[in-house]
């Protein structure tokens, strides 16, 4: 049987020098296709608000709807580690709210970890379930669940102030136990630097390449998006042309009476 990484072994690709590999998941059949490689950790993020249920923002994804998808991951995959974001709303009420809502994230899913986005706010929820036995990643830079505060999703940090309260906060997640940290949109040399500060592993999305690991959401990595082109998205495949290709193919052979043939019948 394959032994799931921890987020212990995911500490030590820091401690090693290794990069670490994180995508994002929410399905059967990816999760399944990434498990086959060599990823080490998967999220189930609350981007599957925008890019499985087509919602314009990542606000309205339900802690019941993160803890169906994270099951299903979690039951598709032997080896990554998982993270499950917790929504908005499941952890900004009370540490007594958030806790309850960790632990049904966790007991629920079977997944390793959660994920939490915000700084000194969140420092007593993340000093609480880390003491309670359950890992806990935080977000820093662009926290997409703060989009009605901040009305754009441009990049983060880029003045000195914003900056310096960013390098305080992760030093303040690492100090109440974060198992790692997400650091998303951020000048690069500014994730570099935080990357330097801290024992615990950065994992940079549109960060630059010195943070300890990327992630990147499934579906623009691969292509299923033709309009989406984002400067930090490196798409690897063309889904969406792919896709698009075999149905209009499927459609010709339907209406032609090339599909089913003999061999395809019974
Ligand atoms: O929800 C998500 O997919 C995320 C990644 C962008 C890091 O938080």
């Amino acid at each position: 049987m394959i032994k799931r990484l921890s987020v212990n072994d995911i500490l030590r690709y820091k401690t090693k020098g290794e990069k670490i590999t994180s995508v994002t998941s929410y399905d059967f059949y990816f999760s399944k296709i990434i498990d086959s490689t060599d990823i080490d950790m998967i999220l189930v993020g609350d981007s599957l608000g925008m890019v499985f249920q087509g919602q314009k923002t990542t606000v309205p994804v339900t802690l019941d709807q993160i803890i169906y998808h994270t099951s299903i991951v979690v039951r598709s995959t032997e080896r990554p580690l998982i993270v499950a974001d917790m929504p908005f709303g499941s952890y900004q009420i009370s540490v007594e709210k958030a806790t309850e809502n960790a632990v049904r994230i966790i007991k629920e899913t079977g997944c390793n970890a959660v994920k939490l986005e915000g700084g000194n706010s969140v420092v007593p929820v993340i000093e609480k379930l880390v003491s309670i036995g359950i890992p806990v990643y935080g977000h820093l830079g662009l926290t997409p669940q703060s989009i009605n505060k901040f009305g754009s999703y441009k990049l983060r940090a880029k003045q000195t102030e914003e900056a310096e309260t960013l390098k305080k906060d992760a030093l303040l997640l690492e100090k109440a136990g974060a198992s790692g940290i997400v650091l998303e949109k951020i000048p690069a040399n500014l994730a570099s630097e935080v990357t330097s500060l801290l024992k615990i592993p950065t994992i940079g999305i549109g960060a630059g390449s010195g943070c300890d690991g990327q992630i990147l959401v499934i579906t623009d990595m691969l292509g299923m998006d033709s309009q989406l082109n984002f400067r930090f998205v490196r798409k690897y495949a063309d889904l969406s042309s792919i896709t698009k290709k075999a149905l209009n193919e499927y459609i010709k052979d339907v209406k032609e009476g090339r599909f089913p043939s003999e061999e395809e019948s019974y």
